[in-house]
């Protein structure tokens, strides 16, 4: 018969990371060349470097603790060391978590560190399928507060599930990293996987993020439920929304009636957005690129209280609060977004400073704010005609 523990067949060392104090795969189970680390190689998965996606839990658990009185649940199904458990529990203050992964050597591992930290009376362990996990806390009272899905690659045939194991005004929190679908370098696994028409745009993070919160909006809706996003971050070979969940026919018609086309024009190789519609035909110069999410991707009121944590000395990355003040500045009234070094470049031009072309824009009456996701781009509602002989006057 299997015991807990079994399968802690490799080496292993302590680290920290946050609170957390965690065993993990020793680092040269990572290493493919001198410098060159692949956490995936490892018996059990631990990237130090997406401590930064954890930071984003923690703080997005932080502002929901802050907020409540009752106790919190934290669901984890694809746990790996376990360690953004560990952190929800030990600097968010949630009551209890239920970490689960299917395979046995990080089971193994999460039970160590469980005990490790001294949390066997609030962290709960579970070695199965995730969908299955999802299903095992469907029913009213084993509902999570929050629920964190962290798959390799893509997160779609998780989403379903997800749905069921919410509490009504809880959080779902999905991470993907296969960037090249959801950026759309990939188009044919972009339609297979997610039903979008993509293109590799100027501003393909923003479309990344619009096309894995379609999928998520559309999953919801199958279960009868609306999705609020919260916040939604694309760093280095990922992608990852919260959105807060919501019960009821009402609320899934209303996040699903905001999917809707990106109606684009292509001049040489700069994509300059036109604006939303619904139609899936379209006139001839013209192309449409989704179905995406085209609401909001981040609530200004959970940003707002995001910062705040910035002053109290947490365990938290700079870089984050640095990216949630970038989101910020975005007021992501208009979808999509122009790129202006790539603009720069065709008009054989060096790209003038973002802010000088933001300043010039706004003084012309325009809109006009950086994009919150890729950097280089610029969200206004003026013509790409207008931009080129804004940048040709500077
Ligand atoms: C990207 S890693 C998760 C990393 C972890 N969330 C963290 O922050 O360190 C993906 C994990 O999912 C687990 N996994 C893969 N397929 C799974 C499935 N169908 N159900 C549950 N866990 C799964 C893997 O064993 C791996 O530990």
């Amino acid at each position: 018969m299997e015991k807990q523990g079994d399968g802690m067949d490799f080496e292993t060392i302590v680290i920290r990371e946050g609170r957390a104090e965690i065993i993990v795969p020793k680092l040269d189970y990572y290493r493919v060349s001198p410098n060159e680390y692949v956490p995936s190689k490892a018996p059990v998965f631990y990237n130090p470097l997406m401590k930064e996606n954890r930071d984003f839990t923690v703080i997005v658990a932080n502002v929901i603790r802050r907020g409540v009185g009752h106790r919190l649940c934290f669901g984890d199904s694809m746990a790996g060391v376990g360690v953004r458990s560990i952190r929800v529990l030990t600097e968010a203050e949630w009551d209890e978590a239920y970490a689960n992964d299917v395979s046995q050597r990080a089971f193994a591992t999460i039970v160590m560190n469980v005990k490790l930290n001294r949390l066997e009376d609030r962290m709960h362990t579970s070695k199965t399928d995730a969908n299955i996990f999802h299903v095992e806390h469907s029913l009213s009272g084993s509902r999570f507060d929050m629920l964190e899905l962290d798959p390799f690659g893509t997160p779609v045939r998780f989403l379903d599930t997800c749905f069921q194991a919410v509490k009504h005004g809880g959080v779902l929190s999905v991470t993907a990293t296969d960037t090249a679908n959801l950026f759309g370098v990939h188009k044919r696994a972009a339609r297979m996987l997610y039903g979008v028409n993509v293109l590799k745009t100027g501003f393909m993070r923003e479309i990344g993020v619009r096309v894995l919160l379609k999928a998520v909006a559309e999953a919801a809706a199958r279960n009868e439920r609306g999705i609020e996003p919260i916040v939604s971050v694309t760093r280095r070979h990922y992608v990852k929304v919260f959105v807060r969940v919501l019960k009821g026919r009402k609320h899934a018609f209303k996040s699903v009636s905001q999917i809707r086309f990106l109606k684009l024009r292509r001049v040489e190789k700069i994509y300059e957005p036109i604006g939303v519609v619904d139609v899936e035909s379209c006139e001839k110069d013209f192309l449409l690129l989704g179905p995406l999410y085209t609401g909001q991707t981040c609530s200004r009121e959970w940003l707002e209280k995001m910062l705040l944590q910035e002053t109290e000395g947490t365990l938290i990355n700079k870089d984050v609060f640095r990216t949630l003040e970038t989101l910020i500045s975005d007021d992501q009234k208009i979808v999509g977004s122009i790129d202006l070094t790539g603009l720069a470049s065709s008009l054989h031009v060096n790209p003038p400073p973002r802010s000088l072309i933001i300043e010039r824009l706004v003084k012309e009456g325009f809109t006009a704010c950086r994009s919150g996701f890729d950097n280089n781009c610029v969200r206004t509602d003026a013509g790409l005609d207008e931009l080129v002989r804004i940048i040709r006057s500077l």
